[in-house]
């Protein structure tokens, strides 16, 4: 058995189902799970109607490469959207299904544990998706944690990383806008974690999957890609980004994103597609390409997403500070105490779900970062979001915190 298998940590899910077993909430009260980050918006019609017209084609193997206008459509998206001079669909982007599948599978392809006697690096925020941390363990390599917490306005210390830390890295992983923090890199920060990977030979994995989901309308969270292009670096060296319809589109059952970077990672990360097994059906790339070709429905979707915090952020803020994050749909509310108990709490009380920080974060030298903050998804109806507010705010006056 590969001994990565031996660390992996509980999902965040499973440690929540136990935190509320034996708990009755009160009869009366419906559910509302403000837990887990599925978007429930309604999906682009035009996009399961393309779907649909398109099934017949599950009659035939996919190429894992997926259809030359899946790859132009998805590298047109990245060129307006980031404002990139020049994105190659036929080298630079490749197909996949889910960021999450993706982003495991690149860390199994890049990371070498093999050529020296170092277990070598991967490092990550913290907190952070869990998806990374089991990705590097399963590929042989050591997760190094970078704490994400006010201090530090919820960016990694890119400055505080030991030089002997720099010398194990081979992959750093960003996020942005972050899961659960809500935080965005801007240019500058995303420019300083490609110099480090130049000086330290190390490649950046950047998770995108929320970069369509932002706040101010006048401006859009920047691409690792466009930090590379602006330092001259058009050929996006050492960078690798991670975008999904997932959340841009509401599609998380669609399964269905992209990669878009260095073509000398992308040639490889190819090859071990094609025996791992993963290509994208027909119908679902058609679907896709309907998806990427438009901007119109994304707007809306930002719109719903930006009235919910309108009208869910003072209802939260006459009893608890809270800031309104700069991308993504997560709260990140410091709750000033034990987070596993404010969540027990609250679903006994209210009847609402929302997730411990400290499930989502490991703990470290300094401590666990998630701890005393629970992470709120903003996913439900919107109605259902503003009344959870007024239950959550409610839970907070009944503690007298
Ligand atoms: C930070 C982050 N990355 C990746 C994913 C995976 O998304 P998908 O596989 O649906 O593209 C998620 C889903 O919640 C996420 O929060």
């Amino acid at each position: 058995m590969n001994p990565g298998f031996r660390r992996l940590s509980a999902y965040p899910f499973e440690r929540l189902a136990e935190l509320k077993k034996g708990l009755v909430p009160p009869a009366g009260l419906p559910h509302i799970a403000l837990s887990i980050g599925e978007p429930k918006h309604e999906p682009p019609a035009f996009v399961i109607d393309t779907l649909r017209a398109n099934l017949a084609d599950l009659g035939s193997y996919p190429a894992t490469r997926g259809l030359p206008e899946l790859r132009s459509a998805a590298a047109a998206w990245a060129k307006r959207r980031f404002g990139l001079p020049a994105v190659d669909g036929e080298s630079q982007v490749l197909p996949v299904t889910g960021t999450r599948e993706a982003l495991f599978a690149f860390v199994q392809a890049v990371v070498d544990s093999r050529s020296s006697s170092e277990t070598p690096l991967v490092l990550m925020p913290n907190p952070c998706y869990q998806i990374y941390e089991g990705a590097a363990l399963l590929a042989g390599a050591e997760p190094y944690f970078l704490n994400t917490t006010a201090g530090n306005a919820y960016l990694p210390d890119l400055e505080s990383v030991p030089a002997d830390v720099w010398r194990r890295c081979q992959l750093l992983f960003l996020c942005s806008p972050a899961n659960p923090v809500g935080a965005v890199m801007d240019q500058a920060y995303l420019a300083r974690a490609l110099e480090l990977a130049q000086e330290h030979d190390f490649i950046v994995a950047s998770d995108e999957c929320y970069a369509d989901l932002f706040d101010d309308e006048s401006s859009p969270p920047p691409s690792l890609l466009a930090a590379a292009a602006a330092m001259g670096n058009s050929a996006y060296r050492r960078c690798m980004t991670f975008h999904s319809l997932s959340k841009r589109s509401s599609l998380p059952g669609l399964r269905s994103g992209v990669v878009i970077g260095d073509a000398t990672l992308i040639a490889p990360f190819l090859l071990y597609r094609t025996y791992h097994g993963c290509a994208m059906p027909i119908p679902t790339q058609r679907a896709s390409i309907t998806a990427w070709n438009d901007d119109e429905h994304v707007r809306a979707n930002r719109a719903l997403y930006r009235r919910k915090f309108d009208r869910v952020l003072p209802v939260l803020r006459a009893v608890i500070d809270v800031d309104r994050p700069a991308g993504g749909f997560y709260l990140w509310l410091n709750v000033g105490g034990d987070d596993a108990a404010f969540t027990a709490g609250l679903f006994a009380a209210q009847n609402i779900t929302v997730v411990p920080g400290s499930f989502l974060a490991r703990e470290t030298a300094a401590g666990n970062p998630g701890a005393g903050y629970v992470r709120i998804s903003l996913v439900a109806p919107e109605e259902e979001c503003v009344q959870a507010a007024a239950r959550i705010r409610d839970f907070i006056l009944s503690r007298g915190n």
